[in-house]
C-alpha cells in the first residue's frame, strides 16, 4: 500500500461516495408524486447539450472550480510551507470573510476537526478556527476579546477585495493588532486571499507586506472551497489538503461520463430539476452526521445563489429557483419532520448518511424493569442515528415524499473533497436546465448598493436619495 492513503486505489474505491436515488421514483413513493424513468428520458437531448455546454465551458476556461482538484500543486506546496514555517505560533486562526469565502472554510473543520477541539486547544498542535462571518457587533467585539492577539493569525478573505462585512472586520482587526502589539507586527499576523490584480485588498495587503494567496479569476466565491479560500484555513487546522483534493479528483473522473446514470452529480441534477419543475421546489438537505451539519449551510448558498435567477440566458424573465433548506438528523425530527411528512408534496429531501462515525457508545444496561427505557440498553447510539435516518427514510417513503441519500463510508478528507466537489458539478449542471447563468448573483447588487449609498460611498449617491425618499411606512401596521 502507498504512504499516502488517497494514492492507493483500492482504498478509494472504498471510500467512494454512493447516491441512492431509489425513492425519487414512482416504484417507490408511488406514481401520483414519484418520477419516472420517462421524464428522465424525455430530457436526453437538454441533457446532452448541458453536458456539451459544461465541456466547453471548461474548454474555453470558464469553468474554473473544475480545475482546482488537480491543478494546483504549486499553491498546495505553498500553503503547506507556509503552514510548517508557522507551525507552533498560533492557537487562533481567524477568517474574516462572508458567503463563498467562509462557508467552506466552516464546512470542512465541522467535518474533518474533533467536535469540541476548540475546548481543547491545549493539546493541539494546530490552531483553533473560528469564523466570524457577519457583522454583527457583539460577535465579533467578544471574539477580539477573548483570543490572545498575540497567538491569533487573520485570513482576510475576499475575491472583490471590497465586500463591506469583510473589509469591515479586517479595518477593525487590523486596527486592534497595531494598536496592542504594535504596527510593525501587522504582517506577522495577517494573510490576504483575494484576486490576484484588482480590488483594494491585494493593495493593502502588498502595501502592508502580508502573505498574500490569489483566488483564480475563473473560480466564483462559492464555488471556492477548494481553492486557497478553503485549503488556507483547512491546512493550517490540521486538515490534509492534498487528500481532500484528491477526493475532488476522483469524483471529477467519476463523473467523467455523459450519461446520467453513470454520472452521480448530473443524476442528481436532473432529478432535483425534474422534481422542481413538477412542483417540488424545496431541496432539504439532512444530514444524520453532526459533522455535515455546515455542509448542508454551504451547499444552501451554493444552491440559492447559483439557480435563484430571475432572467435565463437568453434575457427573458423566469424568475427560477428551487429553495434548499438545511436540517440535522436526528435533531430536526423534533422539529421540522412532521412538516416534511405530513405538510405540502413541495420538497425534495436528500439525506446524507455514514457508514462509519469514527466513534462508537454503547447504551448502558439500566432500568431493565421500565419496559420504556430497557429497550435502549445493550444498544450502541452508532445503531440508535442509524435506525432513526432509516425510519425517516422509510416514513417518507410511505408518506410518498421524494427522498435519496448519499453515503459516505466515513468523513475524511478524500470523501469531503468528493462530496463537494460532486455538489458543485451537480449545481453547474442543473443551471444548464434551467438555462440560467449559475456563476453571478445580479440579485444581490441593489441591497449592497443602497447599504453604499446610506453609508456615503461616493457614486452612490442617488440610492442614498432613493433611501430617503422611500416610502412611510403606516404606523396601524405596527403593532
Ligand atoms: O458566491 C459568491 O460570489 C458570494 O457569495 C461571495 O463569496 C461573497 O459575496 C463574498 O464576496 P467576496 O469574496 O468578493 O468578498
Amino acid at each position: 500500500m502507498s504512504e499516502l492513503k488517497y494514492e492507493d486505489q483500492e482504498w478509494q474505491k472504498e471510500m467512494k461516495i454512493s447516491l441512492d436515488v431509489n425513492n425519487m421514483f414512482a416504484e417507490q413513493v408511488g406514481e401520483e408524486h414519484g418520477l419516472t424513468v420517462k421524464d428522465v428520458e424525455s430530457l436526453e437531448k437538454r441533457l446532452l447539450t448541458a453536458h456539451e455546454a459544461i465541456q466547453e465551458a471548461k474548454a474555453a476556461g470558464e469553468m474554473g472550480f473544475m480545475e482546482l482538484p488537480a491543478g494546483q500543486q504549486e499553491v498546495v506546496e505553498e500553503i503547506e510551507e507556509l503552514v510548517a514555517a508557522r507551525r507552533g505560533e498560533f492557537e487562533n486562526f481567524v477568517v474574516l470573510g462572508i458567503g463563498g469565502s467562509a462557508l467552506g472554510a466552516i464546512a470542512l473543520d465541522t467535518a474533518l476537526n474533533p467536535p469540541y477541539y476548540k475546548l481543547d486547544s491545549a493539546t493541539r498542535e494546530t490552531p483553533r478556527l473560528f469564523v466570524p462571518d457577519n457583522v454583527d457587533p457583539a460577535r465579533l467585539e467578544n471574539l477580539l476579546a477573548t483570543i490572545d492577539l498575540e497567538k491569533t493569525l487573520f485570513n482576510v478573505i475576499s475575491k472583490s477585495g471590497g465586500t463591506a462585512e469583510t473589509m469591515s472586520q479586517f479595518l477593525i482587526a487590523r486596527d486592534l493588532v497595531a494598536q496592542e502589539l504594535g504596527s510593525e507586527k501587522v504582517a506577522e499576523h495577517f494573510i490576504a486571499t483575494t484576486s490576484r490584480d484588482s480590488g483594494n485588498l491585494i493593495k493593502i495587503a502588498k502595501e502592508e507586506g502580508m502573505p498574500t494567496f490569489y483566488i483564480p479569476e475563473n473560480v466564483g466565491g462559492r464555488f471556492s472551497v477548494l481553492s486557497p479560500v478553503g485549503l488556507l484555513p483547512a491546512a493550517f487546522c490540521g486538515i490534509d489538503i492534498k487528500e481532500l483534493l484528491a477526493g475532488a479528483e476522483y469524483m471529477d473522473q467519476l463523473c467523467a461520463k455523459k450519461e446520467v446514470w453513470e454520472n452521480p452529480a448530473y443524476l442528481n441534477a436532473t432529478l432535483q430539476y425534474l422534481a422542481d419543475q413538477q412542483g417540488k421546489s424545496i431541496s432539504v438537505m439532512m444530514p444524520y452526521v453532526h459533522a455535515l451539519k455546515d455542509v448542508a449551510d454551504w451547499y444552501r448558498q451554493l444552491w440559492a445563489e447559483s439557480l435563484g435567477k430571475e432572467k435565463d440566458r437568453n434575457g427573458q424573465v423566469v424568475n427560477v429557483g428551487p429553495t434548499p433548506i438545511k436540517a440535522l438528523g436526528a435533531t430536526d425530527q423534533h422539529s421540522q419532520v412532521q412538516l416534511y411528512m405530513a405538510g405540502p408534496y413541495d420538497k425534495v429531501i436528500t439525506l446524507l448518511a455514514v457508514e462509519d462515525y469514527g466513534a462508537e457508545m454503547e447504551i448502558p444496561k439500566l432500568y431493565q424493569d421500565i419496559e420504556g427505557v430497557a429497550y435502549l440498553g445493550g444498544n450502541t447510539l452508532n445503531e440508535l442515528i442509524q435506525t432513526e435516518r432509516l425510519a425517516t427514510e422509510l416514513a417518507l417513503t410511505k408518506n410518498q415524499r421524494l427522498n435519496c441519500t448519499i453515503t459516505l463510508p466515513e468523513v475524511n478528507e478524500f470523501t469531503m473533497g468528493q462530496l463537494l466537489y460532486m455538489f458543485e458539478l451537480q449545481t453547474a449542471f442543473a443551471g444548464e436546465l434551467y438555462n440560467i447563468n449559475a456563476f453571478n448573483q445580479p440579485g444581490v447588487e441593489l441591497g449592497k448598493a443602497y447599504t453604499y449609498g446610506i453609508l456615503g460611498r461616493s457614486g452612490f449617491a442617488d440610492k442614498k436619495e432613493e433611501f430617503e425618499a422611500r416610502p412611510e411606512k403606516d404606523d396601524g401596521f405596527i403593532v
